[in-house]
């Protein structure tokens, strides 16, 4: 069921150039074009995840002036837009708050610029998002990408966007929207 989509942009667990488990920080970039993208696509819920405190207290802040300061009185718009944008502090605290919400565990989609041997097919995710009740939670990495462990433990990991080249390493912004419009988007 479409209104039942949420995304999840990971901080934490996430390769750095090296190879090695990190934390990222958030940018403010991420924060305000995926909160833009998620409203516009009817995203449920945008959740910015990273376990760090100073992380956290600083994206509070962002997300507070947008949704109860000065900002979001300024451009109601934006103020929309941050109106589903959230904290969380573990991929497992994402899962469980959405649990709470829709009385059911999210199925986890796994996202990347590589192809796994049980990718799904964009047409074939989306026509399951239309047709059948599960929730489900989109996961984008950030760094040098979601580890492993979190693309194993995924029910599906979405086949990469091809463009015309074999370069295909987008900004995660740039991937979030593209995939929701092949998801989601009125095609
Ligand atoms: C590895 S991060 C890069 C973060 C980087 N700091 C930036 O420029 O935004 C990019 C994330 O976007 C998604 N992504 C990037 N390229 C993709 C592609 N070709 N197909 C599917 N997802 C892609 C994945 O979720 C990936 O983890």
């Amino acid at each position: 069921m479409r209104g039942k989509v949420y995304l999840g942009l990971v901080h934490y667990p996430v390769y750095n150039k090296g190879g090695e488990t990190v934390a990222t920080s958030v940018t403010n970039f991420d924060i305000h074009d995926i909160s833009r993208t998620c409203k516009t696509y009817d995203v449920k819920g945008y959740h910015i995840i990273t376990p760090v405190d100073a992380q956290i207290e600083l994206t509070k802040r962002i997300l507070g002036y947008w949704q109860d300061g000065f900002g979001g009185q300024y451009n109601k718009d934006r103020e929309e837009a941050f109106s589903t944008t959230y904290v969380t502090e573990s991929i497992e605290e994402t899962v469980k708050g959405i649990e709470e919400i829709e009385g059911k565990k999210p199925l986890i989609i796994t996202t990347s610029a590589k192809t796994y041997p049980n990718s799904i097919s964009y047409s074939k995710l989306s026509e399951k998002i239309f047709d059948d009740d599960e929730v489900y939670l989109l996961l984008f990495g950030t760094g040098w990408g979601l580890i492993d462990e979190v693309m194993s433990s995924s029910t599906y990991i979405l086949e990469p966007i091809r463009g015309s080249a074999r370069y295909n390493h987008l900004s995660v912004r740039s991937a979030v929207a593209i995939i929701l419009d092949r998801l989601l988007g009125e095609n």
